[in-house]
């Protein structure tokens, strides 16, 4: 962390009260929701918007979520307000659920990257409901982590990725979910699942009572041992940042580790099944063996292991199964970030 790092702030009613009038004046807030940090600024602003681009060094084609405190603003937002949204709403909200809508005409299309559509969500946390509602309006925020890098699931987290980009930072401790919410496209035609999150395509299929798209792309099986572990498109974790980080089948992993200590490669292993034990070379990071457990420490491990300058980063590969789906899904893809 730089030595100019903003200081987390315990998010008490005073300090929730003064990030809201920071964010009134058009500055920059990262705030405590249950899936990750959020980087918060005044949706209706599209200066304060631009400045989350800019302090993220994200492109500006990318849509960002507009955070609301109640189902009723909804309509602030977007155009129409679909039944199969209020009914997800009523059912998920607040919760780790992001629903895509037509935008209204005033939405500023420096929020929703150009497009004709808007992201909306409720977070289920006292900080981030408490700063909606002293703050009265929307507020857009991604993940409070710089582009294509892990999402912040602690205060200091924001401190590290940041910087002094931000203008506070409210600390209401780690979140509990840990991985970004569910995104749903409600904007046209079929429901589409954008991204897999806490919230499950069953759960979400048997509101609606219908069968949901899904992205073209499939979770990407673990992808098979090379021995170049630079080989691009070898890497599981894009977003990594110095760290390569890769998946392995439990059944290869201690052979794999074996060979890379045999090599003088210095190696951070995640697993939460198998036993491993640690040596000089091999620092192990063991998460919990049940899926929503695994998620909420997921990002704080890998960002742990990143930091202690290994070689590579093993994972070992979660099962395939619906509960583990939005673990490998951030697993696969840079761009669910
Ligand atoms: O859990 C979360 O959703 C967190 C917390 C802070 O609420 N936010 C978050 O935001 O993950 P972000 O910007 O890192 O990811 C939001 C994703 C992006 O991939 C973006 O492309 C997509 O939502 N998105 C937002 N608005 C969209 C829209 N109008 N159409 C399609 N995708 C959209
Ligand atoms: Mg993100």
């Amino acid at each position: 962390m730089s030595k100019n790092s903003i200081k987390p702030v315990i998010a008490d009613a005073d300090a929730i009260n003064h990030a809201a009038d920071l964010l009134r004046r058009g500055r920059l807030v990262a705030f405590p929701t249950e899936t990750v940090y959020g980087l918060g600024a005044d949706a209706g602003n599209s200066d304060a918007v631009a400045a989350i681009f800019k302090a993220k060094g994200r492109p500006t084609d990318h849509p960002l979520i507009v955070h609301i405190a109640d189902i009723d603003s909804l309509g602030d937002w977007a155009a129409t307000v679909p039944e199969a949204a209020l009914k997800l709403a009523h059912r998920f909200w607040p919760g780790p659920l992001a629903m895509i809508l037509n935008k209204k005409a005033g939405v500023s299309p420096t929020v929703t990257g150009g497009q004709q559509t808007v992201g909306l969500r409720i977070p289920d946390h006292p900080v981030a409901l408490a700063l909606l509602r002293s703050f009265g309006g929307g507020v857009a925020a991604p993940s409070a982590n710089r582009f294509c890098r892990i999402s912040p699931t602690q205060a200091l987290h924001v401190s590290a990725e940041l910087g002094d980009a931000v203008d506070m930072i409210l600390d209401g401790g780690a979140c509990r979910v840990g991985v970004e919410s569910t995104i749903i496209d409600l904007s046209g035609g079929k429901p589409r699942l954008l991204r897999p999150g806490h919230i499950t395509q069953q759960q979400i299929e048997a509101v609606l009572q219908i069968e949901l798209l899904t992205p073209s792309t499939p979770a990407a099986p673990a992808p098979e041992i090379s021995e170049d572990i630079r080989a691009p498109g070898m890497m599981a974790v894009h977003y990594a940042p110095t760290t390569p980080a890769m998946r392995c089948r439990a059944e290869l992993l201690p052979d794999r580790i074996q060979h890379l200590t045999a090599a003088g490669k210095k190696i951070g292993v995640l697993n939460y099944r198998l036993d491993i034990a640690e040596t000089g070379q091999v620092r192990i990071l063991r998460l919990p063996e049940q899926a929503a457990s695994y998620a909420q420490s997921f990002y704080t491990a890998l960002r742990e292991l990143d930091n202690l300058q290994l070689d590579i980063i093993l994972i070992e590969q979660p099962p395939q199964t619906e509960a583990w789906r939005a673990i490998n899904d951030r697993l696969g893809k840079a761009a669910a970030l």
